[in-house]
């Protein structure tokens, strides 16, 4: 898919206190996952609070495309009625995901277990990212890349197996779509199949197994570690899936409160899963003033209410082992790291250089550009905090949690923060900028 809308730069300007009460949008890890497991079911799989991002809605396509029946019945309501693992159609057309790494990367393993062929397409970000993560442990199973772009990225078409071989696979990165893909692929397999992590990633996946009726047991493996293991061909069933909102969306009303002096904001429902909230256990570090409210279980997962207010933070340094738990979430840390005293310093951030964009590099550049001073040093990200200057435009490179963030930090800085395009934004998080302006922020089109 080109990428379609003409850029539309942003800016946001310092403003007054932020006040409300904020709902964000569903989680997106989750919604994809909620039409994957409604399309390998037999039978309906309602869904409310989906994410009604274009990510999640190429995901539902791609679904639709091999053979799931999907309804909007609402806002953020749907239905999935599945055909059953080991039933899907070939698709006819190829499948675009837009920007969406883990639609993409979810689905080749759908695919990769299936008598089917499948050529799978993105934009111009998501053809720069690397697929063979993905595609090594499934080739491992049966399937065949027959052909794709230099360094096995997309557009690729992929052959898979009507009878994926049970497999023991460590993930060589901490990667919850690569043990996605493999577990997605080894529900079609006739044995047991097992995925070692180094580092716990996202769980996600085998939670939604579980809550659609397969036999998974997860067992701790060394110090930081997960053995996860599948019996395959399980007899999905459709059920009912509660979306908790998204903690890497609450990042940036949570930071922006932070940040903005004499805010005061509730976010309200967000999923509270330790596999999610490295951004909390760090912001806590910090000195941030965020109260948790209420804690209770929503549809299955824990979630939390906080309270933010605005106050001074200081620089910590994060240790690697936390990254899994706050991947997407470094961008905007980085921003609440720019307005704290003395240094923050990222640790062991390799696998931001492969998101949406090299975020690594598109933090710093951004951060420089807006008079922050911050380095890196290997696969580690230093900022010096103190008063932010402002400027611009950031360059996005098409990545929405970018544009997020620079705009957040333009909240707060002396001058307003541009970025040059916010479309991407409709990916993960479409009612950002009303969202943002309902707590008093100042966003809108940059003149
Ligand atoms: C995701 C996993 C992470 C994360 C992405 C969503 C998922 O990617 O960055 O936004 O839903 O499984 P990696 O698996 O590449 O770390």
């Amino acid at each position: 898919m080109s990428h379609s809308h003409p850029p539309a730069p942003l800016a946001a300007r310092r403003s007054g206190p932020l006040m409300g009460r904020v709902r964000v949008p569903g989680d997106k890890s989750i919604s994809h996952r909620a039409m994957i497991f409604g399309l390998l079911s037999t039978g309906r799989t309602t869904v409310e609070g989906l994410l009604e991002g274009d990510d999640v809605l190429a995901t539902a396509t791609a679904c639709r495309a091999l053979g799931a029946t999907i309804e909007r019945t609402g806002e953020g309501r749907w239905t999935v009625d599945g055909v059953g693992v080991g039933a899907l159609l070939p698709p006819s057309e190829p499948l675009d995901f837009g920007n969406a790494g883990t639609g993409s990367r979810l689905m080749m393993g759908v695919v990769a277990g299936h008598g089917i062929t499948a050529v799978f397409d993105g934009d111009a970000s998501l053809r720069k990212r690397p697929m063979r993560r993905v595609l090594d442990p499934l080739v491992e199973m049966g399937a065949d890349v027959m052909d794709a772009a230099e360094g096995g990225r997309l557009p690729l078409t992929l052959r898979g197996t009507a009878d994926p071989i049970p497999v023991s696979y460590e993930t060589p990165v901490p990667s919850a779509q690569v043990k996605s893909a493999v577990l997605l692929a080894a529900l079609n397999s006739p044995g047991r199949t097992t995925v070692i992590e180094r580092e716990a990633t996202r769980d996600h996946t085998e939670k939604m197994l579980r809550h659609f009726g397969a036999d998974v047991t997860v067992t701790q493996e060394g110090e930081h570690g997960r053995r996860i293991v599948l019996e395959g061909r399980p007899d999905l069933k459709g059920t009912h899936v509660s979306v908790p909102a998204d903690p890497s969306s609450a990042a940036f009303p949570l930071v922006a409160a932070l940040i903005v002096p004499g805010s005061d904001v509730v976010i309200e429902s967000m999923m509270d899963n330790p596999l999610r909230t490295g951004l909390l256990t760090t912001l806590l570090e910090m000195g941030a003033d965020i109260e948790v409210l209420d804690r209770r279980s929503e549809g299955g997962e824990d979630v939390v209410d906080l309270r933010v207010r605005a106050g001074r933070l200081k620089g910590v340094d994060v240790p690697p082992e936390r990254a899994p738990a706050m991947i997407d979430e470094y961008p905007v840390l980085a921003v609440a790291a720019a307005f704290a005293e003395g240094a923050t310093r990222m640790r062991g951030l390799s696998e931001l250089r492969v998101k949406e964009s090299d975020r690594l590099a598109a933090v710093a550049d951004g951060l420089a550009l807006c008079g922050v001073t911050a380095r890196i040093e290997g696969d580690d990200l230093i900022v010096d905090g103190g008063a932010v200057q402002g400027g611009g435009p950031v360059a996005t490179h098409l990545d929405h949690r970018i544009a997020m963030s620079f705009l957040v930090m333009g909240l707060a800085s002396e001058t307003p923060v541009t970025v040059d395009d916010g479309t991407m934004i409709a990916t993960s998080f479409p009612a950002f900028s009303g969202l943002m302006e309902g707590l008093g922020a100042k966003i809108g089109p940059a003149a």
